[in-house]
């Protein structure tokens, strides 16, 4: 994986020199301390997916397929050479991948995308479904880059040079392999002269804004400014913001879309003074399986990000109770448009969600160039 930080050219998440581990970059440390680290610990793979290591929905994807195949490999070479000891092993494992975090769908569909190559290559012995496994894993990391390249393209259509644009968390480049979701056409616009303004949410309790946002924007030369969560209504009612982007983690059938905290009450905001809200998603960060977001399961966490984490003394009581979810679920009607690789999908979610998921069916197999509609 490319780990050249100072001329910009590196991923967020990739194979090892050796080919054989799994690579990222400790996000935890940022932005003090730029670390690339390998592992082939099932339980190291694990806690950098739930104490965000590395995170954001694309790149927990990219890194739960990696692992799949880094476990495979692992097994094989720890003597597993019969298909059925090292498939039930290699389950087991996926599983305690899967369930690193609950809330990103990609994590499961990279997980079960790499399950269903296992089934697919049964029969080829262990070592044909590791070189199976490899070949995939890579497939989904190079996908992502393509992915996001195209969602790009497809939300620069709805931007204007000299915007004010307003994001939270980080759905950027450390989010993903590269480009990143929300960031994508501020990255493109960036490559051609467009002046945008970019305001970044710090992003309370984990600070994802302040520490990994407004850190990759302004490493790549973008005009970017942090502000504290509860100062988005002020900007946004002094005229500096014109379009709000975010990231997301899962998005219903019927367009309700979760993202990190916070979202929700971005959304309400933006339709109170009337600036669009686009969330930007890949089509695997879409469950078609959740008929609305009343059924994604919101991840919670401990009351210690919000009480200590970040304070050289704890800034709460001792025993007082907390409330932690990481994230929310952002209604449908105050979505101005989903911004996917295949195009931009717009109200009514009911119809145009089914719309390209028969789209997708249709088109999985085309190069991403050939893809992309008005949906
Ligand atoms: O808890 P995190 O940091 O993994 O949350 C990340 C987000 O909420 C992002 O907005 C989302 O994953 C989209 S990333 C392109």
């Amino acid at each position: 994986m490319k780990t050249d930080f100072k001329n910009g050219d590196y991923d967020t998440v990739g194979f090892s020199e050796d080919g054989r581990k799994l690579a990222f970059i400790d996000q935890t440390l940022l932005p003090g301390e730029v670390k690339f680290v390998e592992t082939d610990d099932l339980g190291e793979m694990r806690q950098a997916i739930y104490l965000l290591k590395v995170r954001g929905a694309p790149a927990i994807g990219v890194a739960a397929a990696i692992s799949i195949f880094v476990i495979a490999n692992k097994l094989m070479e720890n003597g597993f050479h019969e298909e059925e000891s090292f498939m039930k092993a290699l389950q087991m494992s996926a599983q305690v991948i899967a369930e690193a975090r609950p809330t990103a769908v990609n994590l499961k569909w990279a997980v079960d995308r790499m399950m269903e190559r296992v089934d697919a290559c049964l029969g080829l012995g262990v070592d044909g479904i590791v070189d199976e496994l490899k070949r995939e894993a890579k497939l989904i990391r190079d996908q992502d880059v393509e992915v996001c390249r195209k969602l790009g393209e497809n939300g620069l259509e709805v931007l204007e040079s000299g915007q004010g644009i307003l994001t939270h968390c980080n759905a950027g480049r450390l989010a993903a392999v590269r480009y990143g979701t929300a960031t994508a056409p501020i990255y493109l616009g960036n490559e051609r002269g467009y002046d945008f303004k970019v305001y970044a949410d710090e992003t309370r309790p984990l600070l994802q804004g302040a520490r990994l946002t407004s850190f990759e924007l302004s490493n790549a030369g973008i005009d970017v400014t942090l502000i504290c969560d509860d100062m988005a209504a002020s900007v946004m009612k002094q005229g500096k913001v014109q379009t709000v982007i975010t990231g997301c983690d899962r998005v219903a059938l019927n367009g309700d879309a979760a993202n990190k905290i916070g979202t929700l009450g971005l959304a309400v905001m933006a339709k109170h003074f009337n600036i669009p809200f686009y969330i930007a998603a890949p089509a695997s960060s879409i469950d078609f399986n959740t008929l609305s977001g009343n059924s994604i399961i919101i991840e919670e966490r401990d009351g210690d990000e919000i009480k200590n984490m970040w304070y050289k003394k704890p800034m709460a009581p001792d025993d007082v109770r907390t409330y932690n979810p990481a994230f929310d679920v952002t209604d449908a009607d105050l979505i101005t448009g989903i911004i996917t690789e295949y195009g931009i999908i717009r109200p009514p979610y009911r119809q145009t969600m089914r719309g390209l998921r028969d789209l997708i069916k249709a088109e999985q197999h085309k190069p991403m160039e050939a893809r992309g509609h008005e949906i």
